[in-house]
């Protein structure tokens, strides 16, 4: 099972190479840094044992996690777009219910045990990622905001320099608009934290690109 795993990321891997030079071919040149955003009060305290960029299995559990899979990748790149080799990315998320595996989560959705809730990895030669997820659940925060789905991220470069910001989704429009930390970002600048999740026929999945520039 492991090893079925690991394949279907090289493949995703040897696959996203192809599939981001398109798309920054095919695309307006990026003009504008990645916003910081930020870290949430929910970055592990501690780690699942299970640490790699695979959020939908835990190594040992006969289950996968509930909820939509997906494909989140991008490139790691400088404000020149030259890739940055060997950066350390996380992701943390909550669940497909919209709870985090963290002992400081008020909510009371169930947990889905089978989710990893945060993993890493580290960019390639071409400075790019992947990880493989489910799209996370909103939650509430107070009664009249309720966060929508979002991914947690945490780059380190080499140097140790770190961005932390967040990723949401262009399906959620109205949750979008209303959230006081993506509003907090000027509205031209959102869209560079915000993907559209294409269906690949290939994996059978959704996949969302997130470039991220430093
Ligand atoms: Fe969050």
């Amino acid at each position: 099972m492991i090893l079925a795993r690991r394949k279907l990321l090289k493949q995703i891997e040897s696959f996203s190479i192809g599939y981001i030079t398109l798309l920054l071919a095919g695309t307006k040149q990026i003009s504008d840094l990645t916003p910081q955003q930020i870290e949430g009060p929910f970055y592990p305290i501690n780690f699942p044992i299970d640490d790699d960029n695979d959020l939908t299995w835990i190594a040992d559990k006969k289950n996968q996690a509930l909820g939509e899979k997906i494909i989140i990748m991008g490139k790691v790149l400088t404000r020149e777009y030259q890739p940055i080799t060997s950066a350390k990315v996380e992701i943390w998320q909550a669940c497909s219910s919209g709870r985090y595996n963290h002992e400081y989560d008020p909510n009371n959705a169930p947990i889905d045990p089978n989710f990893q809730g945060w993993g890493w990895t580290n960019t390639s030669g071409d400075g790019s990622y992947v990880f493989k997820t489910v799209k996370p659940g909103g939650y509430s925060v107070t009664r009249s905001w309720k966060r929508p789905p979002h991914i947690h991220f945490k780059v380190t470069l080499p140097s140790q320099q770190e961005l932390i910001t967040q990723l949401y989704f262009s399906e959620e429009k109205t949750l979008n608009e209303r959230d006081k930390i993506l509003q907090r970002i000027p509205q031209n600048q959102q869209p560079l934290v915000i993907t559209k999740l294409m269906i690949s026929e290939k994996f059978k999945m959704r996949i969302g690109q997130f470039n991220i520039i430093i």
